[in-house]
């Protein structure tokens, strides 16, 4: 372990220039304008991958972005860890409210990261976050220390809901076949409150479409007696929640799975200041679902929330139109035990029941995802909290992340592997916001942490 460890305080430079140069590349998934710079953002990894010491390292085509394998297969008597990871970002824009350049990686200081946060898209989701694993597994493998077989899989789908990654995964099982899978994508509280995700919340992504007339009329000669796809629309959205902040939508709780007050409890133990929260996100209360606290609400309570709306004028000064369509993207973070698909049928069924007559609705189901669970007893958890506590000198809480990864799901469906989230960011890193940041703190303590894991995994 010291060698490893020696291995990484003296390339620190290094790394964290390698990392720059990823940050360059702008990998968005989700344009495909940047097509290229995915397919060579993948080429870069797979380079870095060779560089580290892995083998059989490939670029996958897939009919989307390339998913880049590699492996280090020391001996097949040892377990095995599969880390996932992802090197495709979102996309860059509002670009106007960047301080600096999105793709132009910049170290600056903050309140929260006084030793230097690396301001890019994509530096802590999660190309910051995948590359430690590298940097890890590089100072294992030139010191000799790689204590177990370790296999790579970085996809360029993620943020666009991995859909090759699923029918890659179907395809080759035996290839991933593996103990565990370690994945760095998540949040901990805090730079001092170490903890670990042991579940993320699924996804129902829906785009829906409401027409009025066959075009856009004049709105004082059409106005008051013809729909109005926008005001139907907002009404429409506007009654899926109730007073509470409930969501009203029948059928949505029903599979729910209430925590037990002895769970409740555990959860709010971890320590959370409201002020801190409401500060730094410049607002003067929270907001949610009636009898939750925000830890529950983010963690273990479904959503549903508007991500775009959009339709008639917005144009520069007015035009007195009354729009033919009015579209809008709505998602649901799920928890368990509702499915995907159980819920973008209910809600579909639901829009469309509401939709008052006068207007055509169309609802068009987006990507998606179960949501996920993860052991805390397993000898893979139980080596994420012994590596954490090395490095932070504190045991890691485990909590409940908000977000979705909706590949992870899978991995257990088709891979029968559990995942552990060892995710070292943090939730006000701005990750999909501009100004997006990855503390050095973060990066470094992810690569020294990550090889205590494999020595603990391994034992
Ligand atoms: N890394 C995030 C998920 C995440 C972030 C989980 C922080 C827990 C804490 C991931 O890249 C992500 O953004 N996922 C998307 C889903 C995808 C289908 C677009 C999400 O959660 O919106
Ligand atoms: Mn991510
Ligand atoms: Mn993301």
């Amino acid at each position: 372990m010291k060698a490893a460890q020696d291995f990484i305080q003296g390339n620190k430079d290094r790394f964290l220039e390698e990392l720059f140069h990823l940050l360059r590349i702008p990998s968005v998934s989700a344009d495909a304008n940047y097509t290229q710079d995915v397919a060579h953002c993948a080429n870069e990894v797979a380079r870095f991958m060779i560089e580290a010491g892995a083998d059989a390292v490939e670029v996958c085509p897939t009919a989307g972005h390339p998913i880049v394998y590699g492996e280090k297969m020391i001996d097949p008597s040892l377990p095995t860890v599969l880390v996932y990871g992802h090197y495709d970002v979102q996309p860059a824009d509002p670009i106007d409210l960047w301080h600096t350049p999105p793709f132009e990686p910049t170290i600056k200081k903050t309140e929260i990261h006084p030793d230097g946060a690396i301001f890019a898209r994509g530096a802590c989701d999660d190309k910051g976050q995948f590359f430690m694993h590298l940097k890890a597994f590089e100072a294992m493998n030139k010191t000799n220390s790689l204590p177990c077989n370790v296999k790579f899989m970085i996809e360029g789908e993620e943020e666009i809901g991995s859909d090759h990654l699923g029918v890659f995964c179907k395809e080759n099982k035996q290839k991933l076949k593996a103990d565990v899978v370690l994945i760095s994508d998540t949040s901990v509280i805090a730079n001092d409150t170490p903890s670990i995700d042991c579940g993320l919340r699924g996804l129902s992504y829906l785009e829906v479409e409401v027409t009025g007339a066959n075009r856009d009329l004049h709105s004082g000669v059409y106005g008051g007696a013809v729909a109005n796809p926008i005001n139907v629309l907002a009404k429409m959205i506007a009654s899926m929640h109730d007073e509470n902040n409930h969501i009203a939508i029948p059928g949505f709780y029903d599979k729910v799975m209430e925590l037990t007050e002895a769970e409740r409890a555990d959860l709010n133990k971890a320590p959370f200041s409201e002020e801190a929260y409401k500060k730094e996100l410049d607002i003067d209360a929270v907001y949610g679902e009636k009898g939750y606290t925000t830890f529950e609400r983010t963690g273990v309570r479904p959503t549903l929330d508007c991500n775009g709306i959009w339709g008639g004028y917005i144009g520069e000064g007015s035009k007195t139109v009354l729009p033919s369509k009015a579209f809008a993207k709505i998602s649901m973070r799920l928890v368990p035990n509702q499915t995907t698909e159980e819920i973008t049928e209910t809600f579909s069924k639901h829009f469309k029941s509401i939709a008052p007559a006068g207007v055509r609705v169309e609802v068009r189901p987006h990507h998606g995802g179960n949501p996920v669970v993860t052991p805390t007893d397993s000898k893979a958890y139980l080596a994420a909290s012994f590596a954490m506590e090395q490095t932070y000198g504190k045991k890691p809480i485990p909590t409940r992340g908000g977000g979705s990864i909706p590949i992870v799901a899978m991995f257990e469906s088709e891979l029968g592997l559990k995942s552990v989230l060892m995710g070292f960011g943090l939730d006000s890193d701005a990750l999909h916001s501009p100004n997006e940041h990855y503390g050095l703190f973060n990066y470094y303590k992810g690569i020294e942490t990550i090889p205590y894991f494999f020595e603990q995994f391994a034992k």
